[in-house]
């Protein structure tokens, strides 16, 4: 096997050279989860770790070892021996031979020898990096380690006496995506889109919820997307009031609303887009007036997106277009900023406007930054996802209003000028909608 992208090796350069002279991180990978009896879940590999390593085995870890100069850092591999027998069943596994020719460990160990190695690895270091997030069990067996490099202390040597969170310095390299990361994102959101498409066209009355997720998951894999990258939402009138519905196990019916909630994994990175249209083909005037509502404070929050902008502005601006609109709609009463102030919108509009976007759905890279709201920087990707959510008996609420549900979801590269939205190969405005649906 060739060689892989030397891009990881230029995340462990960055990586290695922050965790300095004497700084040493352990990261492991996934484990292999039961699914039922002897079969398994899909492997997919930790995203820090994969981030560093580009390695997809499960039962691997790999430690890193800073220094000022590229001869004193190491990247070694700890993963599964070669088993011509076990490769028959199960595929191929690269071995130490593969861990340093294909993915560019200095060194690689077998798996099977981690808690005699690892204490030796530790002793001459004296700042550890470790996922903070990580399983009970992985933490315990890292003290075990550090006890026993403790042990064998002789003399001069020492052992790791501080801990730091090894997210700190991963997320927020993570955070900024690189040009790499940035073409397989746009890959990922073209082939998110195109499902989104599929899903439009098909629709019609009576269908079931789970034959649109079909039609996602045909077009998700057609185009060589690993998986969906988070359990597809597919909720047809009452069911797009439920946040979080994935039954998908609903008749469609004339006249409803479906909001569909879904993105593919392709390249281990996600898309994340929603797009809500009548299952008949046709927006109500009742679903046209939220909708357009909805679309107004999604497009004013995403021409708000450009460096140096706060993370909260895009929020701040979609509710406050929900807001005025919902009160020009008589769903909120009373003056639009004490509304605001006091988040009547709420009721309607339960959660936030986006969140990072990248390996992981719901991305990693804090929002805050020493107590203020982060600025965009180039290369960074969200989403921008208002919503509104008019469940069925709304005290005080006309009836015509209930069972919409509508949100509006796009993934948004910004860009040294401003921002670029990657999934913009789904139509989201209503005559596009409309077009798209009734196109033979
Ligand atoms: N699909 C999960 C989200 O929109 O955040
Ligand atoms: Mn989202
Ligand atoms: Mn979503």
């Amino acid at each position: 096997m060739a060689s892989i992208s030397n891009l990881y090796a230029l995340r462990r350069t960055k990586f290695l050279k922050t965790l300095g002279e004497g700084g040493m991180a352990i990261l492991p990978t996934n484990a292999e989860s039961t699914r039922s009896a002897d079969t398994f879940h899909p492997f997919r590999a930790a995203s820090d770790f994969f981030y560093l390593t580009g390695f997809s085995e499960p039962d691997a870890v790999a430690v890193f070892i800073g220094g000022k100069s590229a001869s004193k850092q190491s990247f070694i591999l700890f993963c599964r021996d070669k088993n011509p027998e076990k490769e028959r069943w199960e595929g191929y596994r690269a071995g130490q031979e593969g861990a340093v020719a294909t993915y560019g460990a200095s060194d690689a160990f077998s798996i099977e020898d981690i808690d005699e190695r690892m204490p030796e690895l530790l002793l001459g270091q004296n700042r550890l990096f470790l996922p903070m997030k990580s399983a009970d069990e992985q933490h315990h067996q890292i003290m075990d380690w550090l006890s026993d490099a403790g042990k064998q202390i002789r003399s001069g040597a020492s052992a790791p006496t501080a801990c730091f969170a090894i997210e700190n310095v991963l997320h927020e390299m993570r955070l900024r995506k690189d040009r790499e990361e940035i073409k397989t994102m746009r890959t990922a959101a073209q082939i998110s889109a195109a499902a989104h498409c599929l899903a439009m066209k098909k629709c019609q009355p009576g269908m079931y919820e789970y034959e649109l997720e079909a039609e996602l998951l045909y077009e998700f894999k057609r185009k060589g997307a690993e998986a969906p990258a988070y359990s597809s939402i597919v909720g047809g009138g009452a069911n797009a009031c439920v946040l979080h519905y994935i039954t998908n196990k609903s008749i469609l019916k004339d006249g409803d609303l479906v909001l569909i909630d879904a993105g593919a994994e392709w390249g281990t990175y996600a898309a994340d887009i929603t797009r809500t249209f009548p299952v008949n083909g046709r927006f109500s005037p009742t679903q046209s007036a939220i909708y357009e509502l909805v679309l107004k404070a999604q497009e004013a929050a995403i021409a708000k997106i450009r460096p140096g902008v706060a993370w909260n502005v895009p929020h701040d601006i979609a509710v406050k277009v929900l807001t005025q609109g919902l009160v020009a709609l008589r769903l909120l009463k009373g003056e639009v900023k004490a509304l605001i102030k006091k988040k009547a919108y709420r009721r309607f509009y339960m959660h936030r406007t986006g969140h990072w976007l990248g390996l992981d759905v719901h991305d990693v890279g804090d929002y805050r930054v020493d107590g203020k709201w982060r600025k965009f920087e180039p290369g960074m990707v969200l989403t921008v996802e208002p919503g509104l959510y008019i469940a069925a008996g709304e005290q005080g609420v006309a009836k015509k209003w209930w069972d919409i549900g509508v949100r509006i979801e796009d993934d948004i590269l910004v860009t040294s000028q401003g921002c670029e939205v990657l999934s913009r190969g789904v139509p989201k405005k209503i005559a596009e909608i409309e077009r798209l649906m009734n196109s033979a």
